[in-house]
């Protein structure tokens, strides 16, 4: 009887023992095919579109941003450079971006290029995917095309003080023929905001 009672409590107990191996080997499967899953996806993107880090190493000596090379006020805003490609270039700052209002071509690509003076700042155009930090000491760059004309709110994204909220600019796009109606060679466009 009690012998007939212990064999039995040792089937139980091996029963458990192999239930608890199942479910940590079905866990153990469904957590392995997550990581492999994620990997996949890193893979293919980084293949497929060619996705890389958002920020290359390009710097820039915050103490002499003002005063001379790419950043000076004077050198800020929209561009066609001699290639013919347009060039945004804008810093930010506690707490407003340089142009305040930013003018760019519709239909056609536009590389931003821009850096921060004091404390990390970034920017998203509305609802479009041109969106980037801003870092003192770094520059920031990307090439987006905008398809629609219209105008958008330019947001600062990262926190950076009593004032983030209040920190936006605008991007006026404009039919490219309008655009390069404005445009002269040599000289910044930026934008009166409405
Ligand atoms: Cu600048 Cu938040």
């Amino acid at each position: 009887m009690s012998t007939a009672t212990t064999a039995g409590g040792g089937d139980h107990g091996g029963g458990s023992h192999g239930v608890a191996i199942a479910a940590e080997r079905r866990w153990a499967i469904i957590v392995v095919a997550i990581i492999a899953l994620l990997v996949a996806m890193m893979v293919i993107t980084g293949l497929h579109w060619s996705a890389m880090p958002p920020s290359r190493v390009e710097t820039v000596d915050v103490k002499t941003l003002h005063l001379k090379g790419e950043f000076v006020e004077s050198n800020l805003g929209t561009s066609i450079e001699n290639d013919g490609k347009v060039t945004v270039r804008l810093v930010a700052q506690q707490y407003s971006f340089v142009p305040q209002c930013i003018v760019v071509p519709a239909g056609m690509p536009v590389t931003f290029r821009g850096t921060a003076t004091d404390a990390i700042h970034g920017f998203i155009v509305g609802t479009t995917n041109a969106n980037t930090m801003l870092v003192p000491a770094f520059v920031s760059t990307f090439t987006t095309t905008f398809p629609h004309p219209g105008e958008q709110l330019m947001p600062c994204h990262e926190y950076c003080g009593t004032g983030h909220e209040a920190m936006w600019a605008r991007v006026q796009v404009l039919p490219a023929a309008e655009f390069m109606a404005r445009a002269r060679p040599g000289e910044r466009l930026s934008c009166v905001p409405r």
